[in-house]
């Protein structure tokens, strides 16, 4: 069986180290992939990833005219900016590179038609908890991507946190609405919550430490309890007749939560749908 370390490209190109790319940068260095089979194209460098470059030998910045096509070329840049970025990189994309593509809203066709020097392009929708290595990524990949730039992508990927290999890139959409946007859900839960512990009677900043610890500790324990369904954690807390039954009858009552995260998420695909190309 390949390890991790087999699947590391023997070179990439990451184009955008903002956020999501040096959340990436990071997480393969901490995975040991050589850092000098790195170089990456940031016009904005950040003092930190600066440093780290520095420190650990990953090219940044060098002259387009000195760089040939690598193994993996990734684009993180922001969407908006891929049609006046993509005549300069042209010349970094040979038959043989894998184009890994984390851009919002921009298809396999869209990345095919203005990177046209290769047809094997994987298309990828993390999420924001990639930043701390425990995000989720759905992925959808060009009929021409082999094994190898799957195992590849799994590599990359997987250093932020889990990959899910989709069937069709039409599900990309139903991802971007789901893991995606779903971290803001999960925030505006702890909001939510805190305004409750306000209007019950508490002092605001207590109920804000009391939703945040909340779902804090109760998504770590979903982490740490793999073996255990989200609905079973729920009812090994809901004892018949008690407090958390009293409140579970209003969220899972006609009209109360499950309907209303329905419509959220089906909202959030349609405009994902709108927000292509
Ligand atoms: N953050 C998320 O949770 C998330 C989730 C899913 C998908 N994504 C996707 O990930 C991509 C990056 O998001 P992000 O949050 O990392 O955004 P970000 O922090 O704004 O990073 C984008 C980076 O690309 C740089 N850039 C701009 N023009 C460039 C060029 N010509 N060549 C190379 N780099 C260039 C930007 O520099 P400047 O600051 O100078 O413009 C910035 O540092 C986006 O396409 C987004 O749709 C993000």
């Amino acid at each position: 069986m390949s390890s991790t370390a087999d699947n590391f490209p023997a070179s990439i190109t990451l184009v955008g180290a903002g956020k999501m790319g040096s959340a990436m940068l990071s997480g393969w260095i901490a995975m040991g992939l050589n850092a000098q089979t790195i170089t990456i194209l940031e016009p904005a460098p950040h003092p930190d990833l600066e440093a780290t470059c520095k420190t650990e030998g990953v090219a940044l910045n060098p002259p387009l005219s000195a760089l040939t096509p690598a193994e993996v070329l990734i684009l993180a840049i922001k969407p908006q900016m891929l049609e006046s970025v993509a005549p300069a990189l042209s010349p970094l994309v040979g038959p043989g590179t894998l184009i890994l593509s984390i851009l919002a809203g921009k298809r396999i066709a869209d990345l095919a038609a203005r990177l046209p020097g290769t047809s094997a392009i994987v298309r990828a929708m993390p999420n924001t908890p990639a930043a701390i290595g425990r995000g989720i990524t759905g992925v959808a990949a060009s009929s021409s991507v082999t094994e190898r730039q799957r195992g590849m992508t799994d590599a990359l990927l997987g250093a932020v946190g889990a990959v899910e290999w989709l069937a069709s890139e039409t599900l990309i959409d139903a991802v971007t609405a789901v893991s995606g946007s779903g971290p803001a859900y999960i925030f505006y839960l702890a909001e939510a919550l805190a305004k409750a512990g306000e209007a019950a009677g508490l002092p605001a900043d207590l109920a804000a430490r009391l939703a945040r610890a909340t779902v804090e500790g109760s998504g770590e324990l979903m982490h740490l309890s793999p073996e255990l369904t989200p609905a079973k954690l729920r009812e090994n807390v809901t004892s018949p007749g008690g407090t958390t039954a009293a409140a579970l009858a209003v969220l899972m009552a006609d009209g109360g939560l499950s309907p209303l995260m329905r419509d959220a998420v089906a909202a959030a695909q349609r405009r994902a749908g709108e927000l292509s190309g």
